[in-house]
């Protein structure tokens, strides 16, 4: 679906200020385990606000591949997805590969169900997702019994499931992701299985599995542990709106003066809105309200007003990963130098994100330059220009946001790539525009 080779094109012209009040899509993160959580529960749960973008739909596909049906419904307020399973004892071999798209999220994710489901999977991707790193999950998962293998440390990945003995993981990277396998693994595994990390990762799947009361301890901030259950319990969940899609209109908002907008509804786990307050430290005039809980979620509104920015140095922080190439647009229209380091991880997401938020940039007339684990950023004034997104996600929206306070035109190559979290972004950008 997502092909790094697309030609499809979009134009953005800067202009209008932004203004008005907007809801973003459901979370990616909070859908896929959604998703999952539900495909593990014993009984018929309904989740409403799903994510409509690419990766959640590459889990829906496969839980179908695996024999987990869900239907979706058109109600007053918009859809919502009814999934009825058995837990763990509905999910059947396909007999075909499983097909996660640009999906990592659902790649990683299901590795750690399947390897304790007794027969034989194989797990493939998208041209990027088959270049990005799998030995992370496949060596502690074989350290529990796990039979699975990657090709060279990639996709494809063969399973053949079975039991599975909980031990302790010291994990060298921070990643939800692989935590989130370890979890699903251990709730099939003997004994406990606790996870170490050296700092601490999104957290949405032990929030959610507190909620749903399964056996998960949070030890401290980096330490989990879980053990055996049987089928989680049903239930009814509200998406809270994305906060890493809420960043693009955040930055937006922020760097178009004479802007006000306020998003509603969003999720506000601290640790993924931790780059709201990078953005605060460089000068934005940004206020969040908590307004309730879902399943261990907090959720709330944003409220941001145009506000000059400065440069700062950002060190890799809790949670921040996704947001970076946004707070590196921030960046290149501030006053002064900002500099982003400790963030490594960047070069493994759903492209060499170092590299292409530096190409982004200085594409559109920004000074950039990449070092080992992040860049650095000579704040200023844009042009405008041409800019390959090369199939991620993420470089076409920031590039939309960038085009905002260019001089001239910026033409976004491979604009298709939205599809993967945000299919209406452009949509959404021109009605806070034509709100004034
Ligand atoms: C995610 C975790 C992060 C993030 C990705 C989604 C998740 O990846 O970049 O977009 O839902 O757990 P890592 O786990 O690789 O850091």
């Amino acid at each position: 679906m997502n092909n790094p080779a697309s030609s499809s094109r979009a134009i953005f012209k800067p202009g209008e200020p932004l203004r008005g009040v907007i809801s973003v899509p459901g979370c990616k993160g909070i859908s896929h385990r959604a998703l999952l959580l539900a495909a593990l529960s014993d009984g018929g749960s309904v989740l409403r606000g799903l994510s409509l973008g690419g990766d959640v739909k590459s889990t829906l596909a496969v839980l179908e591949q695996l024999k987990i049906h869900a239907t979706a419904t058109a109600t007053a307020t918009g859809s919502e997805l009814s999934l009825q399973s058995r837990g763990y004892d509905q999910f059947a071999e396909s007999g075909e590969p499983l097909e996660c798209g640009n999906s990592g999220t659902t790649m990683r994710m299901l590795s750690g169900i399947l390897v304790g489901r007794p027969f034989q999977s194989v797990l493939i991707g998208d041209e990027s997702l088959s270049t990005r790193p799998m030995a992370r999950i496949v060596d502690p998962l074989q350290m529990m019994g796990a039979e699975i293998e990657s090709t060279d440390g990639h996709s494809p990945i063969q399973i053949n499931g079975g039991a599975l003995t909980g031990c302790r993981h010291d994990l060298s990277v921070a990643s939800g992701q692989v935590k989130s396998a370890l979890l699903f693994a251990g709730m099939q595994a003997s004994g406990w299985t606790e996870i170490h990390e050296p700092a601490p990762s999104r957290d949405h799947t032990e929030r959610m599995l507190s909620a749903l009361g399964a056996p998960i301890e949070i030890l401290n901030s980096r330490t989990v542990r879980v053990r055996a259950v049987g089928a989680l319990a049903p239930f009814t969940i509200e998406i809270p709106g994305d906060a890493s899609s809420a960043a693009f209109f955040v930055v937006a908002a922020t760097i178009v003066p004479g802007s006000e907008i306020t998003i509603r509804g969003v999720g506000l786990n601290p640790l993924r809105v931790s780059y709201l307050d990078v953005l605060t430290e460089m000068g934005a005039d940004i206020e969040r309200e908590i307004t309730d809980e879902r399943l261990g979620e907090l959720v709330g509104n944003i409220t941001v007003r145009s506000a000059p920015l400065s440069g700062v140095v950002i060190k890799s922080r809790e949670g921040i990963i996704d947001e970076l190439p946004i707070l590196a647009v921030a960046a290149a229209t501030a006053v002064g130098e900002t500099t982003i380091t400790g963030a490594a991880e960047m070069r493994v997401k759903e492209s060499d994100r170092i590299s292409t938020t530096v190409a982004m940039l200085n594409a559109l007339g920004s000074r950039a330059v990449a070092t080992d684990d992040g860049l650095k950023i000579e704040g200023g004034s844009l042009l405008g220009g041409a800019v390959e997104t090369h199939g991620d996600h993420r470089i076409a929206m920031c590039a939309a946001v960038a085009a905002l306070v260019a001089a001239g035109h910026t033409e976004i190559i491979g604009w298709d790539a939205v599809q993967v979290s945000y299919p209406g972004f452009d949509v959404d950008l021109a009605r806070l525009r034509e709100s004034n």
